[in-house]
């Protein structure tokens, strides 16, 4: 796996921890522990210690972030008329097998991580997998999209999750505009991406040191300040979460931390690290 497909391993333990809660577990991810390995594990781990949390803590991140976009995918294929969906970046997304039922869905991601998932998951006739790089000039997936299947008259939902601060600008826009091209009436967005601060606060500089000695770092270059204006462009209505919105994080973060996110909403512009998430309205 190289350095990109490793950030989706320590995703992936993040989901492993929710998933190994059981009853009290917000879902049930059974591919997250083999997508995970002994790397994602000592991935955050290795972060925990090195910014003085705890495991838990950072896993909880992960879990609400999944949650969060099951559910707004569930509804998306169902009362939203999405007939398809396409999961960008998918690394050890496994909604096509555990989650998605009677759509078609299309996992993108870097060859060697594609090559990893299907060493993981069981072939199905609904789901195809897509082997792409999304930081080049080529633009190979929709030809590979269409070859599956994919019908540009129907409805999408597009999932950006954790994938746009590894993307560079340029391709960044590219991907977008190749996704307002192949979006029929109805299509949605749903994904994450950080804010300038986020990259740049000095709070937050031991997590990015530590990172990138792990796996690829996110680009201080690939931050986006207002996703309501940069999805705009593309033709997306979208609404901003973050931590402080209770039907985001199912009151896993404390008390206290939901207070201080309270106290301090997201105010476009504002030099606060954010990590935004974005859902069509
Ligand atoms: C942090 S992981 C997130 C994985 C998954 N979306 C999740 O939330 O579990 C980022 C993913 O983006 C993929 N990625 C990064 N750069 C990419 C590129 N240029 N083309 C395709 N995929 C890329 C990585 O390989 C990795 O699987």
């Amino acid at each position: 796996m190289d350095k990109f497909g490793k950030t989706a391993q320590y995703i992936a333990y993040g989901r492993y921890l929710e998933h190994a809660k059981g009853d009290k577990a917000l879902f049930q991810d059974p591919y997250a522990q083999a997508f995970a390995g002994d790397f994602g594990k000592e991935f955050m781990e290795a972060i925990a210690t090195q910014v003085g949390t705890t495991v838990n803590i950072l896993a909880d991140y992960v879990a609400i972030r999944t949650k969060a976009f099951d559910n707004f995918a569930v509804e998306a294929v169902s009362a939203g008329g999405c007939r398809q969906v396409v999961v960008f970046g998918c690394g050890g997304d496994s909604r096509s097998h555990r989650l998605l039922e009677g759509v078609r869905v299309f996992n993108v991601d870097l060859p060697d991580v594609i090559d990893f998932r299907k060493t993981i998951l069981e072939p199905r006739p609904q789901v195809i997998e897509v082997a792409a790089d999304l930081a080049s000039p080529e633009t190979i997936w929709p030809t590979a999209l269409t070859n599956g299947g994919f019908d540009a008259s129907q409805p999408t939902l597009w999932i950006l999750e954790g994938l746009l601060m590894y993307i560079p600008p340029t391709d960044q826009v590219r991907l977008l505009q190749a996704i307002e091209t192949l979006s029929a009436p109805g299509s949605k967005v749903v994904g994450d991406v950080f804010n300038n601060a986020y990259m740049t606060a000095e709070s937050g500089q031991p997590l990015l040191t530590e990172w990138s000695k792990w796996a690829a770092p996110p680009r201080t270059d690939a931050a986006i300040e207002e996703p309501e204006t940069f999805f705009g462009r593309f033709g997306f209505d979208v609404e901003v979460k973050g931590y402080e919105h209770d039907d985001l994080n199912f009151g896993l973060i404390s008390e206290e931390e939901r207070a201080w996110w309270a106290e301090h909403p997201r105010v476009p512009g504002e030099e606060m690290p954010r990590n935004l998430h974005f859902f069509s309205r």
